[in-house]
């Protein structure tokens, strides 16, 4: 397990699978879990794998050592892929794409509204914003559940991150970006950008334009509204936070960062509080706990219960880099200019870390806390996740709000399935469940 960065000769990257890269392909977009499970048996804790539409093998990490030495150098850049499938959304300043200084200095400026503290301000929105959704199920026959979780996500996101008050103008706004994001985030119109940026031809994207246009301006005016006028959203804290050289940031890159902080937020929390339904309907044991410790108001066992959820069921599979300078991890000298990622479905499913690591146990949480690099859902270093604290406490209300309304059942006796969707690791057909009044 000796991992260091240093300058000796550039080593062979680690076995992995020998079937062509479609075959690869297909077996990671279809069938995830049999395919790292397989490869871990086979390979051990570090594997490369090889992908379509990679020029070089991607190795993966299983190792919490390993994954210290990839996130804690600053230096490493992103793999290729994220800028084709994001910047048509999010535009080219995004956090999520910069690199080097000025990924940081808008870190350092997108930080502060994230901060653990500030979230308590939140929490009241995303409770009002609950209760009304709850309002809207219906009683004693099965629905699915993910979708409900997506329309909480998105409207706290407009409420809390956008800071829009018009209930008009949030209807309006959030029925365009659904719609924004359904037409760009499917697997054909993505293949079909991969085709454009090759080939030429007609734009996939370009159907999207007026749609694009539309959301822009409302966004421009809610943007001149906080510059205005500033209140306590996030939108606000970005117009009046400044850069180290005093100068804020422009209209356009504050657009940027909202639309980034809606596609990195909304998708993935909602799919957080899916697996976590899905995962205390199948253990009955658990959820009866954490009921009772949401009537007597204890927070313990609720945060233990997110945590072990992002554990059995993380929502991003892969957060990788392109290494900046020689990695050497578990035996293995890695070139630098190497696509690396730690493959985090295998690092939370350690025996060793994790005992009985299938598992769904959020007494684990309370008894021991993980080592940092063995718990990544929100990946790591100078790239992790800036609202991890906001999906937390997101996940922790609306799961607290829910349980003290309704009684839940699972419509179904087989627990969910890992479906790919987007970048994420997704319940096949949305946690199906029966809600009752309590
Ligand atoms: C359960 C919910 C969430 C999960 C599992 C999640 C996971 C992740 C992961 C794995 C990364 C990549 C980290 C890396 O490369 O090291 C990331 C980045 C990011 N996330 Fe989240 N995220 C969640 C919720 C949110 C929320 C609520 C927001 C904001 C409202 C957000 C904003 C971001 C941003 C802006 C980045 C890019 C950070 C950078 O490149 O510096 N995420 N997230």
């Amino acid at each position: 397990m000796a991992v260091s960065c240093d300058s000796t000769p550039m080593g062979t990257l680690p076995p992995g699978p020998s079937e062509p890269p479609l075959v690869q392909t297909l077996r990671w977009l279809l069938r995830p879990i049999s395919f790292l499970e397989s490869c871990r048996r086979r390979y051990g804790d570090t594997f490369s794998v090889s992908f379509l539409g990679f020029q070089t093998p991607m190795v993966m990490l299983a190792d919490p050592d390993a994954i210290r030495a990839l996130y804690t150098v600053p230096g490493h850049t992103l793999p290729p892929g994220r800028t084709i499938a994001l910047q048509p959304i999010v535009g080219s300043r995004s956090l999520l794409l910069l690199e080097g200084r000025e990924h940081l200095a808008r870190r350092r400026l997108m930080l502060p509204p994230f901060h653990g503290e500030r979230m308590r301000a939140y929490e009241a929105t995303v409770r009002e914003v609950v209760a009304a959704e709850v309002e809207s199920w219906p009683e004693d026959e099965p629905f699915p559940l993910h979708p409900r979780m997506q329309a909480v996500t998105l409207e706290v996101i407009l409420r809390a991150v956008f800071g829009v008050t018009d209930p008009a103008r949030r209807t309006q706004l959030a029925e365009a970006l659904g719609r924004l994001l359904a037409g760009t985030s499917s697997a054909g119109v993505q293949f079909g950008v991969l085709l454009f940026r090759r080939f030429g031809g007609p734009d996939p994207l370009a159907a999207m334009a007026a749609l694009r246009r539309e959301i822009d301006g409302m966004l421009g005016a809610e943007i001149a509204e906080r510059r205005a006028d500033p209140r306590e959203d996030i939108l606000s804290l970005l117009v009046t936070a400044r850069f180290e050289d005093g100068e804020p940031m422009d209209d356009q890159e504050v657009r940027d960062q909202l639309m980034t902080l809606l596609l990195a937020g909304h998708e993935t929390t909602a799919t957080g509080l899916a697996w976590t339904f899905d995962l205390l309907l199948r253990h009955p044991h658990a959820l009866e706990r954490l009921v009772a410790a949401v009537d007597a108001g204890e927070e313990a066992y609720l945060r233990a219960v997110v945590s072990e959820s992002l554990r059995l069921r993380p929502v991003i599979p892969l957060a990788g880099r392109r290494l900046s300078q020689e990695l050497r991890v578990n035996g293995h000298v890695l070139p630098p200019d190497t696509d690396v990622t730690p493959a985090i479905w295998l690092t939370h499913t350690r025996p060793d870390r994790y005992p009985e690591p299938y598992a769904f146990r959020p007494e684990r949480f309370l008894e021991n806390a993980p080592a940092t690099y063995a718990w990544v859902p929100f990946g790591g270093g100078v790239r992790r996740c800036i609202g991890a604290a906001f999906a937390e406490m997101e996940m922790r209300v609306v799961l607290a709000e829910i349980l003290r309304r309704r009684t839940l059942r699972p419509a179904s006796d087989a627990a969910e399935r890992v479906a790919r969707r987007n970048v994420t690791f997704s319940p096949r057909t949305g946690t199906q469940t029966i809600a009752s009044p309590r």
